[in-house]
């Protein structure tokens, strides 16, 4: 059965409106001009959780629906709900994780937020929740983010082969580092790795998954996080190989046993310097480290910072590739250097 609300004209958009921020609004029809001998009625098309009734409109059964053509962009679906200029604003990018659709929405549009994310959900409807982005925060990486719609913001996120199971509300996964994590998913085959800044697994699960390094060790200094590194390792059945530490990378990393050590945070990465260069083997391994760096530093910075760090601890260097991973904001990079520190 299609439902409808059969409204006068001036009642139409606020009936639409609530239809919206209800969630009962079917997208799939379009609203409908009804003429007939009571006078003019707009048929507001609506789902199976309208109810029987909303407000003083009873539910009832449409004879002629009138299908929307599938619109093929977010700003197509919007054109009938934003003016012009909110739609110049409108959103024309997000990043879909599992079954949940992450959408950073600039504050001009606030009281659009939640036709916003309708839209979203009936462009992917195998999507059940939309979440508003605000950014990430301090040292555990934590985003600040709004759910729109949907209930649940707990997800397994599938990526080349790998899952990651998360709560997009709590936890950080970068899109701009997927070229990354298929990297380090060729890499690491035999060897004895530490990830200093494990996360969820971003980068370690992707190469125990895929190279079999002889043992990992993933570290990561958020509960909650860890709690879903260790998720993410029973999911990907790599427990015989993973062993993950909560806690600070700086006072629990192993000296002398790494071949290779990957360090992928940004901000003070610098600081972790030392005990990386000490976790790795006398005999020599390979450091992947992160920095986000002014554009103009990009190529020069990271390299010294390592420099510096083994200099201290009287190991020598050789670089061996230098990457620019993303664009982090405004003139500045996020750049990862391979470094190989020996004696
Ligand atoms: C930025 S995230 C990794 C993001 C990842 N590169 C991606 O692809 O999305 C880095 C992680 O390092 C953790 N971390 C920060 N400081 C740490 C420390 N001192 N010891 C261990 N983990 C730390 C944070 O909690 C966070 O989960």
């Amino acid at each position: 059965m299609y439902r409808i609300i059969r409204v006068p004209p001036e009642k139409g958009e606020e009936i639409r409106k609530r239809a919206v921020t209800e969630r009962f609004l079917d997208t799939t029809r379009k609203i409908q001009k009804l003429q007939n001998a009571e006078g003019i009625f707009l048929e507001i098309p609506v789902t199976e959780a309208a109810g029987e009734k909303v407000g003083d409109f009873l539910v009832i059964e449409q004879e002629n629906p009138g299908f929307s053509k599938k619109p093929s962009s977010l700003k197509e679906y919007l054109k009938d709900f934003l003016s012009e200029v909110e739609l110049t604003y409108a959103p024309t990018g997000w990043q879909i994780l599992g079954d949940i659709i992450i959408v950073s929405i600039p504050e001009n549009l606030d009281e659009k937020k939640f036709l916003i994310a309708e839209a979203l959900l009936s462009m992917y409807p195998k999507c059940k929740t939309v979440v508003r982005d605000f950014g990430i925060e301090g040292q555990f990486r934590q985003p600040k983010r709004e759910l729109l719609l949907g209930s649940r913001t707990e997800t397994i996120h599938k990526e080349h082969g790998c899952f990651f199971k998360q709560d997009v509300t709590k936890v950080m996964y970068s899109k701009g580092n997927l070229e990354e994590r298929k990297r380090m998913s060729r890499l690491g085959k035999g060897e004895v790795i530490v990830d200093m800044f494990a996360g969820i697994g971003y980068f370690s699960i992707p190469m125990a998954v895929h190279s079999r390094p002889k043992k990992i060790t993933g570290i990561e200094i958020n509960p909650e996080s860890f709690a879903y590194l260790k998720e993410n390792i029973r999911l990907n059945k790599v427990e015989d190989i993973f062993t993950p530490i909560c806690g600070d990378c700086s006072k629990v990393t192993s000296e002398g046993t790494a071949d290779r050590v990957l360090m992928g945070y940004v901000g003070t990465t610098h600081h972790y310097l030392e005990p990386a260069i000490k976790a790795l083997k006398e005999s020599g391994g390979i450091l992947h480290y992160h920095e986000t760096v002014p554009e103009t530093l990009a190529r020069t910075r990271p390299q010294e910072r390592i420099r510096d760090a083994a200099c201290t601890l009287g190991k020598k260097v050789d670089i061996l590739e230098t990457r620019k991973i993303k664009k982090y904001s405004p003139g500045v990079f996020h750049m990862v250097v391979d470094a190989w520190i020996f004696k």
